[in-house]
C-alpha cells in the first residue's frame, strides 16, 4: 500500500494567515499541520509517501519535510498546478502508484485513531472512513443502509440525507488510475473525490467504516482552533514520528 498525501489548495478561507505560507504548514499546537497526516499513515504501516503540493510552496515542503528519512520514510513530491480536485491526485500520481493500492489522505485533515487495522485488511474496491457530525452539508455525506452498506454519496448537499460525513482518509485499490479517468469535472471545475466514490459504488465495491475517534478538518478558524486543542489534550503521545 502506497500513501498519498493531498496538500494543495489556496485556502483563501484562512487569508491572511495563509498569504504567505500553506495551510498544511500552519502550526497546529506545537507541530506544523501535515505532521499529523503524516503520522496518521506512517502509523498505519505506510512509508512511501507522495505529497501533492501547490507549486508556489514548494520550496517550504521541501526544507520542512526533506526526504522523509527523518521519519522513517520516503518522500517523493509532485506539484499540482490548480486547485482542481481531490481525484486529481490519482492523475497526478498515476507513475507513483505503479501496481499498487493507495490510500490517500488529506494535509488537513487530523485523525485521532490508528487505521494499521484497516490498512492491513483491505484488499480490493474503495473503503472510506465516516464521523457522524452537526454539519454534514459542509462535507461530503454517505447514507447507510442495513450492516453499514453505503446507499448513496453526495458532495456538500443542500439537503444532507445522514449526519455521517466521509472524512479525509480513503483507500483505493490500483483499478483507480483507470476509474479515475472517468471522473467530469463538476459545476466548481474540480475532479470530485466523491464522484470516483460513486463510481466505486456503482460497481458495488464501496465500503465504509466509522472512525471512532476524534476527526478535524481544519478549514477553517474555529476547526485549527478546536485541532491545536484536541493536539494538546490528546494527540501528544500518538505520535510515532
Ligand atoms: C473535501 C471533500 C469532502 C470531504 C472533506 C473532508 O472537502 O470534497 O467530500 O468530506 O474534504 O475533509 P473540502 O475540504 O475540499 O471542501
Amino acid at each position: 500500500m502506497k500513501g498519498i498525501i493531498l496538500s494543495g489548495g489556496a485556502s483563501t478561507r484562512l487569508r491572511p494567515c495563509t498569504k504567505v505560507t500553506s495551510k498544511q504548514l500552519l502550526p497546529v499546537y506545537n507541530r506544523p499541520m501535515i505532521y499529523y497526516p503524516i503520522n496518521t499513515l506512517i502509523k498505519a504501516g505506510i512509508k512511501d509517501i507522495l505529497i501533492i503540493i501547490s507549486p508556489d510552496r514548494s520550496g517550504d515542503y521541501l526544507n520542512l519535510l526533506g526526504s522523509g528519512r527523518q521519519f522513517g520514510a520516503k518522500f517523493s513530491y509532485e506539484i499540482q498546478d490548480k486547485p482542481e480536485g481531490l481525484a486529481q491526485a490519482f492523475i497526478i500520481g498515476r507513475n507513483f502508484i505503479g501496481k499498487d493500492n493507495v490510500a490517500m489522505i488529506l494535509g488537513d485533515n487530523i485523525f485521532e485513531d490508528n487505521f494499521s487495522k484497516d490498512i492491513k485488511k483491505f484488499k480490493k474496491g474503495a473503503k472510506i472512513f465516516a464521523k457522524e457530525v452537526p454539519d454534514p452539508e459542509r462535507f461530503g455525506v454517505v447514507e447507510f443502509g442495513k450492516n453499514m452498506k453505503v446507499i448513496s454519496v453526495e458532495e456538500k448537499p443542500a439537503k444532507p440525507k445522514s449526519n455521517y460525513c466521509v472524512t479525509g482518509l480513503y483507500v483505493y485499490d490500483n483499478k483507480v488510475v483507470e476509474m479515475v479517468k472517468n471522473v467530469k469535472p463538476s459545476a466548481r471545475g474540480e475532479l470530485e473525490i466523491t464522484d470516483l466514490n460513486n463510481l466505486y459504488l456503482k460497481a458495488g465495491e464501496l465500503k465504509a467504516a466509522m472512525v471512532p475517534g476524534a476527526w478535524i478538518d481544519t478549514g477553517t478558524f474555529d476547526s485549527l482552533l478546536e485541532a491545536q486543542i484536541l493536539a494538546k489534550n490528546k494527540l501528544q503521545d500518538k505520535f510515532v514520528i
